[in-house]
């Protein structure tokens, strides 16, 4: 208890300080990086130090691949342009994550087709998996498929899927046709990839958090457990006993996902105890989901709802604050010093495409928030959410937009299109958005620490120490001293599934040039897989390096 006292107090000082720093020109910043990306990403996820996987659903984006419109692509983070790949299923509204092995796999999507492009095949069972690729520029990288006989058990569209213990994918709920606005035809199961029996696990949660439970929001929990959210219900599914144990629900009537989309984040865990936290955000309260009974400019909810996950805090239940705005769609994504960024979504309305009584163009959602803002999580409540000093994006990200941390320490912000195609710009309010942009908070103006060099792969309940390098402005006794190993995560529809940040015991030498930071003890803190680690130093974060956690094996397969 004391020592988590002195830790508040402690954070709280640097947290303070930085908050009433001056804003400067060298503050946080958009930074415009393409006026034309050429693919809508609708989903994106970092595969290494410079590449980004796109994927937007299959439709009539520019971009073109083998003489037709491309639905998947590179971005490269170094020159801002894109590569195509070619992919076989519709990726509309999938998930994703990395495995231990460091292969990316994209898993479910869209049953449908598109006029004019023949090279669609149904994506709902599809599995799609990028290989580590080792080019910078992903030269001969290419996406792997065989829908005959690689598949998910079950078909889904809207499915989450999170990495867990044994550094497999758990894939949870999604629905089996392509449907208008809600769950109406419903997967009401969780299976996994690799597979780990030859039929899906029926889930009563699921069921019973019918029928607003799209891209559910699911964590796995230092224990090896797994938490998730959808609507307004909470569970810990014990994987291992395949039980559910039901938790308290959201607070005040908020429902949570998809069509009505909150957001939930993993607050980062910290040693020794690694005691998990999520935070929701978002989403709206409401007793019906008939589309034609709601409308665009139904105000969303600014209710953040936090529970701590040990018997304490499940007793305690969920503690409730409140955003600045009203969110509905908001992004929650983790900076490497603990805070979380709020950005993205709108004011008012829902998620989905034309469905409610009035959408604004084809946007079930209106009122784009502009600004974001960020969440000190150790601050006292009613403290702990702030925009100052942070800027106007000036680009509506509303539906099918993404949103994630990189390597190099920014937020990359692409997408946008609560439209029926790529192809709907001119006129409307909310277009088809290809412009790409990033938002650099402002250490990525000023000299920064650098980590020198780090092993490729890295044990668990190890000590390590790498070189590093630390501006002489930093180099003072009593600076604050953060390792964070975190995993990205797949950003799709307002969720980021398996993004994680674990703080690591480290310290610097006391001639500055060495770091020595201790691992977590097991793959349940941190799932086996790859990692991207920083050094922050006074709020000012090096650039990641990108390691892998674990033997780097491919996760256990059905015998
Ligand atoms: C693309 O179209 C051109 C012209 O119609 C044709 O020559 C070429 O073989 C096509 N390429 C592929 C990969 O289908
Ligand atoms: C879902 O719940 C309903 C009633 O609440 C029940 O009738 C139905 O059998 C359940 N379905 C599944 C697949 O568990
Ligand atoms: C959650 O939703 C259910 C079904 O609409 C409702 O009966 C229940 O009261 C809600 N829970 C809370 C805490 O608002
Ligand atoms: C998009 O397609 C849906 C279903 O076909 C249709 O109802 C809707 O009017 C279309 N939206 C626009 C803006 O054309
Ligand atoms: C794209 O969607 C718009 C709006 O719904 C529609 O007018 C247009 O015909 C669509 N284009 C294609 C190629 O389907
Ligand atoms: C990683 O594991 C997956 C799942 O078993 C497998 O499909 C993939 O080929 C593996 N990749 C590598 C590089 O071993």
């Amino acid at each position: 208890m004391f020592q988590t006292t002195l830790h508040l107090l402690f954070v709280l000082v640097v947290t303070g300080r930085g908050l009433a720093a001056p804003s400067t020109p060298t503050g946080w910043q958009f930074n415009l990086k393409a006026e034309r990306s050429g693919i809508v990403a609708l989903e994106s996820i970092v595969v290494s130090p410079t590449l980004v996987v796109f994927f937007d659903r299959a439709t009539n984006d520019p971009l073109q691949i083998n003489n037709h419109s491309a639905w998947g692509a590179l971005w490269n983070l170094e020159t801002s342009t894109v590569r195509a790949l070619d992919v076989l299923t519709n990726s509309f509204c999938a998930s994703g994550a990395l495995l231990s092995n460091g292969t990316m796999a994209s898993i479910g999507g869209d049953p449908n087709g598109f006029p004019g492009n023949p090279a669609i095949h149904p994506g709902t069972q599809a599995i799609r998996l990028f290989e580590p690729c080792d080019s910078p520029t992903g030269e001969g990288c290419t996406l792997f498929e065989d829908p005959v006989t690689l598949h998910l058990l079950e078909k889904r569209w809207y499915p989450s899927s999170v990495r867990i213990f044994d550094g497999s994918l758990l894939i949870v709920g999604g629905m089996h046709e392509e449907t208008p606005f809600y769950n109406t035809d419903p997967a009401l199961s969780f299976e996994f990839f690799p597979p780990k029996e030859s039929t899906p696990r029926p889930s009563e949660f699921l069921n019973r958090s019918l029928p607003a439970n799209l891209f559910p929001r699911v964590f796995a929990l230092p224990d090896g457990k797994v938490f998730m959210v959808a609507n307004n219900q909470s569970i810990i599914y014990d994987i291992e006993a395949n039980t559910e144990r039901i938790l308290p629900d959201i607070p005040n009537n908020v429902r949570v996902t998809n069509p009505i989309d909150g957001s939930a984040i993993l607050l980062p865990l910290s040693p020794p105890d690694f005691v998990p936290e999520v935070l929701v955000c978002g989403g709206t309260q409401t007793d019906t989901i008939d589309p034609s009974l709601l409308t665009s400019q139904t105000p969303a909810s600014s209710q953040c709802s936090r529970i701590r996950l040990d018997e304490e805090g499940i007793a305690r239940g969920w503690e409730v604050e409140h955003m600045l705005e009203g969110r509905m769609m908001p992004e929650l994504v983790h900076l490497p010093n603990g805070q979380v960024l709020i950005a993205n979504g709108a004011r008012t309305g829902f998620a989905a495409i034309a469905s409610v009584s009035d959408p604004v163009g084809g946007s079930n959602a209106d009122h784009a928030v502009l600004v974001p803002s960020l969440y000190t999580p150790d601050a006292p409540l009613g403290t702990r959410i702030s925009n100052v000093g942070l800027p106007s994006s000036g680009i509506a990200r509303v539906y099918h937009s993404s949103i994630t941390l990189t390597p190099q320490g920014n937020f990359l912000i692409a997408g946008s299109n609560p439209n029926n195609n790529s192809s709907v710009t001119a006129g409307v309010k909310f277009p088809s958005e290809f412009r790409v942009q990033t938002l650099d908070p402002p250490f990525m103006f000023v000299e920064r620490p650098k980590i020198l060099s780090m092993p490729k792969k890295l044990a668990f309940g190890k000590s390590f120490t790498v070189p590093i390098a630390v501006p002489s402005t930093l180099a003072h006794p009593g600076a604050k001293v953060q390792v964070s190993l975190m995993d990205l995560g797949f950003s799709s529809h307002a969720f980021h599934s398996s993004a994680r940040l674990v703080f690591m015991n480290a310290k610097i030498s006391q001639d500055g040039k060495s770091l020595t930071f201790t691992t977590p003890p097991n793959g349940r803190v941190y799932p086996p897989g790859p990692a991207t680690i920083f050094l922050t130093i006074d709020d000012v974060t090096s650039e990641g390096a990108w390691v892998m956690m674990g033997s780097g094996n491919p996760p256990p397969t059905l015998e």
